[in-house]
């Protein structure tokens, strides 16, 4: 019997029950017959909860690129493996099969390797979506290099950050990318970071849009012609099981973002499992996820986990509104796309647009559509089923996370019913539950709380780079011997789950995470302001939007307002990104805060949502003065 394909509803519950009776044996059977090793592990996993110790496939040897790549060439050598659908529709897409990828990658893996970086490395990539960024990835993990991927939306100051705290050695970009009708000017962008960043050697720039560019002497160089002497073979190195596959960056509610660091073999397996499983991908699929591999969407499910599979997946260097609002549906037809991922902030914006964008598509090949990154609200769900499933093809709600590394709860197509807005019921091996403020567990249905993981999985990231005691801090605290996820979740009377949102400070933005404590720190650094709190309020197309109370100094209070606040979203832009700007900027006397002088963020939300009814409990307020004032200011 396989254990890697999930039949239907009987065998999920047969399987689920032996991934958790028998967890050991489940993992070890799907990691042995799905997989090439260079050596088997001694052991499935080792653990302790407390300590915030994982590790899977002990002692185990492999390369995740020989699984990715390597296996495939005999029987699908001249398969698909990438599709490349560039910004403009006029450009010609680009298939790449199973031998190309094969030979672009060892060539960038040599390259890698002759530009000094070695095993255990760090490497910076900030590339938009464009095949070098997949080719980039998998060659860092063929010579075992830390690949570090940036999202090419974050700023210079952004980029620096990440690049200081995992001391990259190098960086891979280019000379600028395609948005839209924007263009981009990446290798700027690299170029200002990099006068704070002493540890990067060296730079490699891949031609993109031609634009010009400035090229540090001794240490910028064009990618191209490096690529043109390079061998087209390599002999992938031999990697630990725990070896370190990547690191990620991912907002935390106070501080530096975190690098949260996925290992080799546990992620591998995981994410193979799971692509197969919840997009029920079969051999000639195109399967297409509109996330950038600049997030662990794009990492888990345009990369590895349908590569680990023999898949043709898509890259998608643009974005849904250009050149119309039919892009997504014009490339869903043009490429036969079979499985199609996106998020819920993509739908909502959709949406919006006349039905004639959409109308005249049938959508023939669709068998699966998914969503990811915040929760779905019912309208969208139910827009994305009837206008681009038909009805017909299951909608998969997938739960998960950056720390999780891989999808945790969603239904199976075919296998589980969808209920609108629930993620339904999790994946074998993952064992959610709900816990009380009390911190015990919650047992029984129709039930709410704090949605904790109790025992561990194979792709759960290992530490943040670095900081070994944030993690524990983070995730394995606030409810001792279970991994705190930071959301909110309620079962049903079947139990099914329903994720309600975060119960921290991350606010989730068109799918982004952001912390709110960073970005109040960027406003406080505006010389004019003294003091800031932001919160999050409903948007109907971003899910949630930023909402700013900020408290100005004396000499700001006469500055004109409308400069201010455009000053304020700059200083944002510029730290950060343009992705954490905020909406709505009231500039208020004071904060509601506690005796221990904690702002209540809990009330300026409520007046951010124009909710003045229920404040609940204010007596413990040293200032209530100012909540009066705060509502009467409120921006609509
Ligand atoms: C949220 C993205 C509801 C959640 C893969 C989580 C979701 C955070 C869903 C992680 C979903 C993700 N329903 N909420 N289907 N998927 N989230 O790290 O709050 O970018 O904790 O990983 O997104 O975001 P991240």
């Amino acid at each position: 019997m396989s254990y890697y394909k999930i039949k239907d509803l009987e065998n999920y519950f047969k399987m689920y029950k032996k991934s958790v009776r028998e967890p050991r044996k489940f993992w070890d059977k799907i990691a042995d017959e799905n997989f090439i090793w260079y050596q088997q592990w001694d052991k499935v996993f080792e653990f302790n909860m407390e300590e915030a110790q994982f590790k899977w496939f002990v002692n185990a040897k492999l390369n995740i690129t020989k699984n990715c790549i390597d296996r495939h060439l005999n029987k699908r050598g001249d398969k698909t493996a990438i599709i490349f659908e560039p910004n403009n529709p006029d450009e010609e897409a680009q298939h790449i099969t199973y031998n190309e990828l094969y030979e672009k990658v060892a060539k960038m893996a040599n390259v890698l390797k002759e530009q000094g970086i070695k095993k255990g490395d760090r490497v910076c990539i900030y590339l938009p979506m464009i095949p070098e960024l997949a080719i980039a990835v998998l060659a860092c993990a063929r010579i075992g290099a830390v690949h570090s991927v940036i999202f090419a939306g974050f700023s210079a100051s952004a980029v620096a950050t990440r690049i200081n705290d995992s001391e990259c050695k190098m960086v891979i970009t280019s000379d600028g990318g395609y948005r839209g009708n924007k263009v981009i000017d990446l290798k700027s962008i690299v170029d200002e970071s990099l006068f704070n960043c002493s540890c990067v050697e060296k730079v490699l720039v891949v031609k993109r849009t031609g634009g010009n560019v400035i090229m540090k002497e001794g240490r910028d160089i064009w990618l191209q012609p490096l690529l043109d002497e390079a061998l087209g073979n390599h002999v992938a190195e031999i990697m630990d099981a725990e070896d370190p596959l990547f690191i990620l960056y991912t907002s935390g509610s106070t501080g530096k973002p975190k690098g949260m660091v996925h290992t080799t073999a546990g992620y591998m397996v995981s994410t193979a499992y799971t692509f197969k499983n919840v997009f029920s991908y079969e051999e000639d699929d195109v399967y297409w996820c509109t996330a950038d591999i600049g997030w662990i969407t794009g990492h888990s499910y345009i990369l590895y986990g349908p590569l680990l599979n023999g898949a043709t997946t898509v890259i998608f260097e643009g974005i849904p509104s250009y050149p119309d609002h039919s892009r997504f549906w014009e490339v869903i037809e043009k490429h036969k796309v079979n499985q199609f991922y996106t998020a819920p902030t993509a739908i909502r914006a959709l949406a919006k647009e006349s039905v004639e964008y959409i109308q005249r598509f049938q959508f023939k090949s669709l068998k699966v559509i998914g969503s990811v990154g915040e929760p779905i609200n019912e309208e969208a769900w139910h827009w994305y089923n009837d206008h681009v499933g038909g009805k017909r093809c299951p909608l998969v709600d997938t739960w998960w996370q950056t720390e999780t590394g891989g999808i945790m709860i969603s239904p199976i197509p075919f296998v589980t019913p969808t209920k609108p807005t629930y993620a339904s019921l999790p994946l074998p091996g993952i064992q959610p539950v709900l816990m009380d403020e009390l911190r015990n567990e919650i047992e029984g249905n129709q039930v709410t709380g704090s949605l904790c993981i109790k025992f561990p999985w194979p792709s759960m990231a290992r530490t943040i780079w670095g900081d070994h005691q944030r993690y524990k801090d983070t995730y394995f605290t606030a409810f001792p011997g279970k991994y705190f996820t930071g959301d909110g979740a309620l079962r049903d009377e079947v139990g099914y789950y329903r994720i309600t949102g975060r119960v921290d400070d991350v606010i989730i933005v068109s799918g982004h995470n952001l912390g709110t404590a960073p970005i109040e720190d960027n406003i406080n650094e505006h010389p004019a302001v003294a003091e800031s709190a932001i919160v999050g309020f409903p948007h109907d197309v971003k899910g949630n939007a930023l909402y700013g109370f900020i408290i100005l100094k004396e000499s700001g209070e006469n500055r004109d307002k409308e400069n201010l606040t455009r000053e304020i979203n700059q200083l944002i832009s510029e730290q950060i990104g343009p992705i954490a700007k905020l909406d709505k900027i009231q500039f208020v006397k004071g904060l509601p805060k506690t005796r221990s002088g904690k702002i209540m963020r809990r009330i300026l939300r409520k007046i951010a949502e124009g909710d003045f009814a229920n404040f609940g409990d204010t007596s413990t307020l040293l200032n209530p003065e100012c909540v009066e004032e705060i509502k009467n200011g409120r921006i609509e």
